[in-house]
């Protein structure tokens, strides 16, 4: 496969590169504190067009490739993963998802908005009971003619707070299993649809994470997304291509701990002699920089074979775990090379190591995504 770069592709990672240095790494230690992504900068985001990259432009977006929006996730996710699964979960799982599925109408109501930046989106699967289980949906959507009655809890929902746009799973047909399930477009402000609890995390802190609930939420029967029972699949469907984006954020926190832990290794002496002299710190960088470099590539391998149009659900799994299993591992050694230094916040390495453990956990666990691998390999 070749992964000869465009001049484009190569612009993009530069755009990407200049605003995380230039406009993310400044507040990134403070948003990590107070738990709070700054609005100021998703406007800047989405004027830059880091919010809809794939979305046609005849729908606000950028028309770019899936390889143009990893080669941004990898860069932004370096200097801040906050900002990383925010844009992530608008461009991969929100945006995707209208465009792909979505009727015209429903295109021109919310997606231009969402793929301009103008609102953020949040994708509703997960619920307290239902999370790498996601057939066993509690949440109900009954069928009232004219519109649908939406009753449930979903939980830990990225942007769940700052989004205005909500796409929401809910059984319809529980005697259907996992083909009674819908997907409905849910704005914010509807009678019934309250915000509740903020997650305190361990990391991505300044991403929002909340639990949605939903009594007798009146939505409007064209606020389905697709035909009756079409919910699971949409889900699944949206997922595969999610999975390249949060894979490509564990590779950006990954890339930027090795960057920190290079550039920090020849700056710190001990024993008269650069760190980076020492064949102990040698083996780490170089264990590192080869991890990376292999996430790297199979990160750039499912976005190609999707921009291709061919099947990349285990190329989505497989870069999803390796890029999360290394991102865990390169930081954990980002902070030993930096000794005690990578224990305190200034030097960045302990949050890259608390942001890296979600990605093995969201948009499927390491377990689920090899479960996803072997099924494929077994078909
Ligand atoms: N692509 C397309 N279709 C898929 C699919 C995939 N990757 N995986 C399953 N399906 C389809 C199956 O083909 C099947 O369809 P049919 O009935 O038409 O044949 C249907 O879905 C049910 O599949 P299974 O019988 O395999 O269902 P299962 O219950 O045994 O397992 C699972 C399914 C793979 C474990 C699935 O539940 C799963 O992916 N769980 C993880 C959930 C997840 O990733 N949640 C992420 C929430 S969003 C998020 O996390 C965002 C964020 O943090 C930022
Ligand atoms: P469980 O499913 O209870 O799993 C517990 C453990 O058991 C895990 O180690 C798991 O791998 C393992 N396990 C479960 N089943 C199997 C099996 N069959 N085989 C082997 N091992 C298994 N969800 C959304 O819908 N939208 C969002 O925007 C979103 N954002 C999130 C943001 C954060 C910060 C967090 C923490 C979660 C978010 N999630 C979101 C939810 C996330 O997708 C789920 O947490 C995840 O899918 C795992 O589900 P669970 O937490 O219920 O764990």
């Amino acid at each position: 496969m070749d992964f000869n770069l465009s001049e484009e592709h190569l612009l993009i990672g530069e755009a990407a590169q200049n605003f995380a240095e230039n406009y993310l790494l400044p507040g990134v230690i403070d948003r990590d504190e107070v738990q709070k992504f700054d609005k100021e900068l998703l406007r800047q985001m989405g004027e830059l067009g880091f919010m809809g990259m794939m979305v046609a432009p005849d729908y606000g977006g950028g028309g770019m490739d899936t390889l143009s929006y990893v080669i941004a996730m990898e860069e932004i996710s370096k200097i801040d993963a906050s900002a990383g699964v925010i844009m992530s979960v608008n461009n991969s799982l929100v945006c995707w998802g209208l465009e792909n599925f979505g009727t015209t109408e429903q295109k021109e109501k919310y997606l231009t908005k969402l793929a301009s930046g103008q609102v953020i989106g949040a994708f509703c699967l997960s619920e307290p009971e239902a999370g790498s289980d996601a057939t066993s949906q509690h949440t109900t959507a009954i069928d009232k003619g004219d519109h649908y009655l939406l009753n449930g809890t979903k939980n830990w929902i990225t942007n769940g707070d700052t989004a205005e746009i909500c796409l929401v799973m809910a059984q319809t047909h529980p005697e259907k299993q996992h083909k009674g399930i819908n997907v409905f477009i849910v704005e914010k402000g509807l009678a019934g649809f309250v915000v509740g609890k903020k997650e305190n995390k361990m990391g991505i802190r300044a991403s929002d994470t909340n639990t949605l609930m939903f009594t007798d939420v009146r939505v409007p029967k064209e606020n389905r997304i697709g035909d009756d029972g079409f919910g699971f699949k949409f889900a699944m469907s949206t997922l595969n291509g999610g999975r390249i984006g949060i894979a490509a954020q564990a590779l950006g926190i990954a890339a930027g701990a090795f960057e920190l832990s290079l550039k920090y290794s020849k700056e710190r002496r001990t024993f008269g002699k650069p760190i980076s002299e020492h064949q102990a710190i040698q083996f780490k960088l170089s264990e590192m920089a080869t991890k990376v470099e292999a996430a790297r590539l199979l990160v750039y391998k499912a976005a190609r074979l999707k921009d291709e149009g061919k099947d990349y659900i285990q190329a989505s799994a497989m870069a999803k775990l390796y890029a999360s299993e290394t991102a865990m591992w390169v930081t954990t050694e980002a902070v030993q090379v930096h000794g005690g230094y990578g224990y305190v916040k200034e030097y960045h390495v302990e949050r890259l190591m608390r942001d890296a453990k979600i990605t093995q956990i969201y948009e499927g666990t390491s377990e689920i995504q090899k479960l996803v691998i072997a099924r494929e390999l077994l078909k």
